[in-house]
């Protein structure tokens, strides 16, 4: 059998009794290097590679899934840009007819949106601006057509070293369309060094570099839409109760 197990940021208090629970039964547990201090405490065989290695280390996990329980780690949740569908996929491709399921965990957008206030609070999307597997063209189409649509966005893989153009590209079709939004940046959201910073696309584009060297790969975007405002010192995107209601 395998699991493919979300653990929300690794920190205990992000990991779900479901995971909790199936993690202390597993044989063996697969994940991706940077991880295995968050599943140490299990006291289980611990399989990792690094980065770039998924398709290996899926294909790992599926074989030994044939005769062990085994679970595939990814933070977050599973589903979200994480080890699951690649999971299905192989699992198919190959026909090793293992049975798999996913226990949900807690994805990091979630995580920050508690952090920020209440910024998810309206229609939202979710956007990856990693190109390393999909087209920049269409990641680019997507972010110009929620900020249209004026959709909260959340960025996951807002930029790293090496990869820039994507955040850099988004941002001028920002200041293309000349609007100005909030923006919640949260950086290792639930873990170790978690920052916390409220600024504006506005902001972002008149700092531009600042901003290209502060944010990481362990960083989450959420821009606000046109009705987001800040109250307390935190971000709130109003469900529109007090523009019906009278209180
Ligand atoms: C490959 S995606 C994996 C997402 C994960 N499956 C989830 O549900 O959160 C990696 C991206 O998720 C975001 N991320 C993951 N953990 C984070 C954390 N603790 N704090 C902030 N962002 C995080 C970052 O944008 C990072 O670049």
């Amino acid at each position: 059998m395998l699991y493919v197990v979300g653990i929300g940021s690794g920190n205990k208090k992000h990991f779900t009794f479901e995971a909790e629970e199936i993690l202390n039964k597993v044989d063996l547990i697969v994940c991706y290097k940077g991880y295995k201090k968050y599943v140490e405490r299990f006291n289980k065989e611990i399989y990792t590679t690094g980065m770039t290695k998924e398709i290996d280390r899926v294909m790992f996990a599926l074989e030994k899934a044939k005769t062990l329980d085994v679970a595939l780690v990814s933070s977050g949740d599973a589903t979200v840009y994480g080890l699951a569908s690649l999971a299905y996929e192989i699992n198919y491709k190959k026909n090793f007819n293992v049975e798999i399921r996913v226990i949900p965990g807690l994805t990091s957008a979630l995580i920050a949106s508690s952090l920020l206030g209440s910024p998810l609070n309206h229609d939202f999307v979710v956007i990856s601006f990693s190109d390393l597997l999909t087209p920049l063209d269409l990641i680019l189409k997507r972010f110009k057509l929620a900020l249209e649509g004026d959709y909260i966005i959340n960025i996951y893989n807002p930029l790293s070293k090496r990869r820039k153009e994507p955040f850099i590209k988004a941002f001028e079709i920002i200041r293309d369309m000349d609007i100005d939004r909030i923006v919640g940046i949260v950086k290792n959201a639930g873990r170790e060094k978690e920052e916390v910073k409220i600024t504006t696309t506005k902001e972002i584009l008149n700092n531009l570099n600042y901003y290209l060297d502060y944010i990481d790969m362990n960083t989450l975007l959420i821009i606000g839409n046109s009705k987001t405002k800040i109250l307390d010192n935190k971000i709130v995107a109003p469900r529109g109760y007090l523009d019906k209601y009278r209180i």
